[in-house]
């Protein structure tokens, strides 16, 4: 009789989104002609970059032709992909990562949870608290949990509060933890790291022979030239950090699907006899048994990324972006509310006014408004009494959610 992996049934049964839709289209249904507006996903709204899209169209009618036609392509990305990324998001920030520590994949949300197939079952975790949950879900699946609580807590997990009290930033535990989730710019918060505050990381890191994974998958929204866009640029990093990166939020990769995942080669971790092993042998081989490469077309689509033309046009995305979330920012505050995030971030993260609960806010929000966005209450306990906005909408749609609030919410 075949048997199931218990670790699953352990699991919130995915509870944010589908509530969201459940209450949004409840409301849809009593009221039929309320033009709602979706400000809760962390989704991009803009096309492709011109410069991608040619890149891929030309990749295209090169798999049509019998020269130029590619097959399976090496499982780690190509070299001419690599080599860019080395250069200009690396080397170029000073980071000495060379292109045979970069591994191209599908997704972050892939590696971010992948990644575990390469450490011990044992290892004490910590995330913060909100998180984005892929973190958390991905160890309850691997079994490194115990169950949840009623706080939606999961046993055996180490959470570090980030919130208004200590300024959005992951304090360094007290105890001692194995591997670590850092993402700075932050889903859900929009707050950033500063190089001294991952400094303090890597600086734990070492002296525990801890392991950071950073995910970096919102750093090209990063316009203030003090902060650090690669954990790399931390000195010692490159001895205890694993980086993620993504293509899905500065290139609005998220349907064509390309990422990055950076393991450096003196990065080693103990095997049970005591020894050090180095983390990219393993990974290396795990992608190689588990991971058959981004075809062809999509990593030349990356590639244009780094075009002066990619280059310009990602950089007025971003900006696009930017410039959405800093008009959330102000008509919120216009509104009464406070607001964090959002400046070097896509998302912008509201305190909930008269203590209301992050979904009584989104309640009122949709009924008096019909703007939906996201409670933050969803990305963990700590998040309760918070509620996430994205920058990711056309602009007509997302002046039109504010002037809504502007006008009618009171708060
Ligand atoms: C923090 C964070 N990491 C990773 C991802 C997923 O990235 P990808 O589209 O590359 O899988 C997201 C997507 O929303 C995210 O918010």
């Amino acid at each position: 009789m075949a048997t199931i992996n218990e670790n699953y049934l352990k699991l919130k049964a995915g509870y944010l989104f589908p509530e969201i839709a459940r209450r949004v289209n409840a409301f849809a249904q009593s009221n039929p002609n309320a033009p709602i507006i979706k400000l809760g996903i962390g989704d991009v709204s803009e096309p492709l970059p011109e410069a991608c899209l040619t890149a891929m169209i030309k990749a295209v009618e090169e798999m049509g032709g019998r020269a130029s036609f590619k097959g399976y392509g090496p499982e780690q990305g190509y070299t001419w992909l690599r080599e860019k990324i080395a250069a200009q998001d690396f080397q170029a920030r000073g980071c000495d990562i060379d292109a045979s520590e970069i591994f191209i994949s599908d997704g972050s949300k892939c590696d971010t949870g992948n990644i575990l197939d390469i450490f011990g079952k044992n290892n004490t975790i910590a995330v913060t608290d909100p998180v984005y949950p892929v973190y958390v879900d991905t160890n309850v699946m691997a079994g490194h949990t115990g169950v949840s609580n009623d706080d939606g807590k999961y046993e055996g997990l180490v959470y570090i509060p980030i919130n208004a009290e200590n300024n959005f930033t992951a304090a360094i535990p007290t105890q001692k933890v194995d591997l670590i989730y850092l993402c700075f710019p932050n889903n859900p918060t929009g707050a950033v790291a500063t190089k001294e505050h991952l400094q303090a990381w890597v600086d734990y890191a070492k002296a525990n022979g801890s392991i950071i994974f950073f995910d970096a998958a919102y750093e090209a929204f990063i316009t203030d030239p003090s902060l650090p866009h690669s954990i790399y640029e931390i000195p010692g990093a490159k001895d205890c950090a694993i980086e993620f990166r993504s293509f899905s939020k500065n290139a609005g990769f998220t349907g064509t699907r390309c990422a990055l995942t950076v393991v450096p080669k003196s990065l080693t971790a103990k095997a049970a006899d005591g020894s050090d092993v180095e983390l990219w042998k393993l990974w290396n081989r795990r992608q190689s048994t588990k991971f058959n490469g981004v075809s062809y077309v999509v990593q030349r689509g990356a590639e244009a990324v780094y075009s002066e033309a990619g280059k310009a046009q990602i950089k007025a995305l971003i900006s696009f972006y930017l410039e959405n979330a800093k008009i959330i920012r102000e008509k919120l505050t216009g509104a009464g509310l406070q607001v964090y995030g959002g400046v070097n971030a896509p998302y912008v993260w509201v305190k909930t006014p008269n203590g209301l609960s992050s979904w009584d806010f989104f309640d009122k929000l949709l009924q008096t408004c019909n703007v939906v966005g996201t409670p933050g209450s969803g990305f963990g306990a700590a998040g309760e009494g918070y509620f996430r906005i994205s920058a990711f909408n056309s602009r007509e749609n997302l002046e039109e959610a504010m002037k809504r609030i502007t006008e009618k919410f009171k708060v």
